[in-house]
């Protein structure tokens, strides 16, 4: 594991018309760990990300992968670095079963498959490994929320990412599907992939992060383990509201 972070964002800052959504943030992600943001909704988190994922450029600031300056990369450009994402608004191919979603995802990136059979074969392995191989016949339309966003995950794991963002996949699950989510982001770390996730469920955060990002009203206020940030005064009463307001971000 070596020690440059695999992503280091410098002072950035993103602002939409008259509102600065993002201020100044700094922080690194560190190669083979599980990092999360979490934030009152409205924190600018999706911003941060999407930022990172180069959907949209900051503002101001530098965002570097592996110490190369990724700021001006275009979405299109991630794949090839070995980064993927999902998406909190899930975006599934509606009307195709779940095997041709995570197929055509399989033609995509750094390794995209060659030929059909190639696909075919990394897709069957991918579903088995997410826990959706028995459903892969099913149009994804017909699929519900937790059974998506696996899809999710499968179509961003048949492009073999390195490095993983995940956008509030836990969001809408019952506490037994966090938990069967929780082990499959924990089974995607161990085999080699580092994430980066925004979650709302703390439960999830705690269990899965070795370090937290807080952010508030576009600014970084916390950064540390799990436990340093819940114990963080300023997260505490700027975050959480209330001393045992610990269950939920
Ligand atoms: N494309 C956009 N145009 C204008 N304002 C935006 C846009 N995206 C986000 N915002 C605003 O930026 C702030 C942060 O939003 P967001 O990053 O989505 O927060 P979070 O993900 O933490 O809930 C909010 O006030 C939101 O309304
Ligand atoms: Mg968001």
């Amino acid at each position: 594991m070596s020690s440059t972070p695999i992503i280091e964002v410098r002072h950035i800052t993103k602002r939409f018309k008259g509102l600065t959504a993002v201020k100044d943030v700094s922080f690194s992600i560190k190669e083979g760990a599980i990092t999360g943001m979490i934030g009152p909704n409205g924190a600018g988190k999706s911003t941060t990300f999407n930022m990172i994922c180069g959907y949209y450029p900051p503002t101001e600031g530098r965002i570097f992968f592996r110490g190369q300056d990724i700021t001006d990369k275009k979405a299109y450009d991630y794949t090839k670095m070995k980064i993927a994402r999902t998406f909190q608004i899930m975006k599934p191919l509606k009307n195709l079963s779940v095997l041709e979603n995570v197929v055509a995802s399989c033609y995509f990136g750094h390794a995209a498959a060659k030929n059909e059979r190639e696909a075919r074969e990394r897709a069957m392995d991918v579903l088995q490994f997410t826990g959706l191989y028995e459903k892969r016949h099913i149009l994804s339309k017909d699929m519900g929320t937790p059974d998506q966003k696996r899809l999710e995950m499968a179509r961003a794991l048949a492009t073999k990412p390195e490095l993983l963002f995940l956008d509030e996949n836990m969001a809408g699950l019952n506490p037994a599907e966090t938990e069967a989510a929780i082990e499959l982001i924990r089974s995607i770390n161990k085999s080699g992939v580092t994430i980066f996730l925004i979650e709302h469920i703390m439960q999830a955060v705690v269990s899965l992060c070795e370090e937290v990002i807080v952010l508030h009203h576009g600014e970084k206020i916390a950064e540390g383990t799990p436990e340093q940030v819940m114990n963080d005064p300023m997260v505490m009463e700027v975050y959480l509201g209330k001393k045992e307001a610990s269950n939920h971000a």
